[in-house]
């Protein structure tokens, strides 16, 4: 049922601020006078001390999914302190690449039934690999053959095009590094106030979804364009990576998310007046950087679209020629949930604005089940 909306891509994308409500519910603690805040992911609590002692993370997946790992890397890393490696998972299989019995790998999947991901499920246990399944479908095959696991709980996602379930894996993947780091005084105060972020996540979610008629307006700018390139960095890597994938696969225009720090060497030769090119540059540790690479791609007249923090349009937009998407900020290691929502719905307008099938894109299926 859509309800009031047109398709399902587009209820799902709305519909946000409530699935990110019941991915948390029941699993973040408030803490009180004498106790922390913490979180309690139910479904892998006996395995902590296992994940705690692995030499190495290994997050696998495939499309969304491995974006959302990518997006949850950094926070991982930090509070767990433990090496995290990426695995796309056809790539795994296909280098037969080294998994240990010390490793801990993570399968991230929305449906539980890839192909692709199945099939390195299976090596990693043939390796004897802790295996943890984060998916959003109870009963599937994800979710049987791992060892443990934590279920998203964003409801169905009937769209092909992977959208509340990335940002719940996102939150997901994000509690599962606040729960492995949670024996680390050191880092306390930093956990509560991730922890803080979370419970105000979904009001600002509801608060970016604002900019649905701005990035309308967008799409209409770029309705003919045939290719768009994306810029993150840092915690938004992964953001660039997921909103190309959602403007290639719907919209059906060519785009490419770009690491920011490779730029010079490849990317920059692309850059004229009529490519458009979105830059991630919201505030985080990376920010100054980001700048600098708006001012390296102005002065080769790159067309910029550029998504900043609130209140930031001046200070990122030298010269005042370049486009703005301004989005509310919240803690770094979670601002890409918030990011990708205008590009979420920049690819939808593009789509239904292009006259493209929304939520069933050319050639693609909901759930890859063959290789
Ligand atoms: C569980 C219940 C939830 C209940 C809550 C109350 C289920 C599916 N969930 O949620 O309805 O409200 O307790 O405390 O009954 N698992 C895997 N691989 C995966 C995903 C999950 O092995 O990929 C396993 C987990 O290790 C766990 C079980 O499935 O044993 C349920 O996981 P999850 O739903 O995330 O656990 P809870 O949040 O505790
Ligand atoms: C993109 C998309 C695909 C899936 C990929 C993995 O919007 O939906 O890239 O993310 O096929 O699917 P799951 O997560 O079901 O393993």
């Amino acid at each position: 049922n859509k309800g009031k909306y047109e398709h399902y891509m587009q209820k799902e994308i709305h519909e946000q601020p409530e699935s990110l409500k019941t991915t948390m519910r029941g699993r973040l603690i408030r803490g009180g006078s004498c106790k922390a805040k913490s979180v309690l992911l139910g479904g892998i609590k006996d395995h902590l001390k296992t994940i705690r002692r692995s030499r190495r993370i290994v997050f696998i997946g495939c499309g969304t999914s491995y974006n959302a790992a990518l997006a949850a890397r950094p926070i991982l890393e930090e509070l767990s302190g433990i090496p995290v490696t990426m695995e796309i998972a056809s790539d795994l299989v296909d280098r037969q690449g080294p998994i240990y019995r010390e490793d801990t790998t993570v399968f991230v999947s929305q449906s539980g039934e890839t192909a692709d991901t199945l099939q390195a499920l299976e090596y990693a246990l043939e390796n004897g690999a802790l295996c943890v399944g984060i998916t959003n479908t109870v009963g599937s095959a994800i979710a049987r053959n791992t060892h443990c696991g934590v279920h998203i709980n964003a409801g169905c996602e009937i769209g092909v095009a992977s959208t509340k379930a990335y940002t719940s894996q996102i939150v997901v993947m994000a509690m599962l590094a606040l729960a492995i780091g949670d024996d680390t005084i050191s880092s306390q105060a930093r956990r509560e106030a991730i922890i803080d972020g979370l419970f105000d996540l979904p009001k600002k979610v509801k608060e970016v979804l604002k900019l649905d008629q701005e990035m309308k307006d967008l799409a209409q700018l770029l309705i003919a364009e045939q290719s768009l390139l994306v810029f993150g960095r840092g915690y938004n890597y992964a953001t660039a990576l997921e909103g190309a994938l959602k403007v290639k696969e719907v919209a059906l225009m060519h785009s490419e998310g770009i690491l920011a720090g490779e730029m010079k060497h490849g990317p920059l030769a692309l850059v004229d007046e009529t490519l458009p090119i979105v830059v991630i540059a919201t505030r985080d540790a990376c920010f100054s950087k980001q700048q600098s690479v708006i001012q390296q791609l102005h002065a080769r007249k790159g067309r910029l679209i550029v998504m900043c923090t609130k209140g930031d349009a001046a200070s990122v937009c030298v010269g005042g020629s370049c486009r703005v998407i301004e989005v509310p900020q919240v803690e770094d290691c979670l601002q890409p949930v918030i990011n990708i929502v205008p590009l979420q719905l920049l690819a939808y307008h593009l789509t239904v604005l292009r006259g493209y099938n929304v939520d069933q894109p050319r050639n693609l299926a909901k759930s890859v089940t063959t290789q």
